[in-house]
C-alpha cells in the first residue's frame, strides 16, 4: 500500500507581516462585509479578489427568507468578478467576517464546501496557484492556494 499525504501549510500572518497588496486586500475584505445582506444569521462576511488587470472585486453575503436561495460572500464575488471581468485571472482572494456581537470573528472564517469548489475553478482557469487570506481579528491565515482548502478536488472540466 503506498500512502498519500496531503498537507497544507498556514502562515498565521500578524497585520504587520503582510505583504502591501496581502495587507491592501484584507482591508477591502474588511469593507467588503458592509455590503452584506444577513438578516437571518447576523453574520456578515466580505471578500475581495485581486485580478490580474489590477481591479479588485468584492463580494458580501446575500441572505433570503428562502434561505437556500441567498448566496455566500465568496461566490457573489468570484461570479461578479468572473462575469465582469471574463479575460481576467484571479490572483488573489481575502475572506472576512463579522459574528453577530459586530467583531471581526476572533478565529478567521473559511469559505464553505460550495465556496471553495467553485473558487477552485477559476483557479485552475488561472493555471496557477491563488493565495487565499482568512481574516481574523488579530490574525490573518494565509494558505498557499484554493486547492489547498480542497485536496482531492473534483477539477475534471
Ligand atoms: N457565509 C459566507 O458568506 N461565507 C462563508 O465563508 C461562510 C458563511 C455566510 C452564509 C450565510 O449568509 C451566513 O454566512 C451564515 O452562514
Amino acid at each position: 500500500m503506498k500512502e498519500i499525504e496531503v498537507k497544507t501549510l498556514v502562515k498565521a500572518k500578524e497585520e504587520g507581516e503582510l505583504s502591501p497588496i496581502e495587507k491592501k486586500l484584507v482591508d477591502a475584505s474588511r469593507r467588503a462585509t458592509a455590503g452584506a445582506y444577513a438578516p437571518y444569521s447576523n453574520f456578515k462576511v466580505g471578500a475581495a479578489i485581486l485580478l490580474d488587470n489590477g481591479e479588485i472585486v468584492c463580494g458580501a453575503n446575500q441572505e433570503n427568507v428562502a434561505y437556500p436561495s441567498g448566496t455566500c460572500a465568496e461566490r457573489s464575488a468570484c461570479f461578479w468578478a468572473a462575469a465582469n471581468y471574463p479575460q481576467a485571472h484571479f490572483e488573489m482572494i481575502a475572506v472576512c467576517a463579522i459574528g453577530t456581537d459586530g467583531l471581526i470573528c476572533e478565529y478567521p472564517t473559511a469559505p464553505c464546501g460550495a465556496c471553495r469548489q467553485a473558487l477552485l475553478e477559476y483557479e485552475v482557469l488561472a493555471s496557477h496557484d491563488v493565495p487565499v487570506l482568512l481574516v481574523g481579528r488579530d490574525v490573518v491565515y494565509c494558505l498557499p492556494s484554493v486547492k489547498s482548502l480542497l485536496p482531492l478536488a473534483f477539477t475534471e472540466f
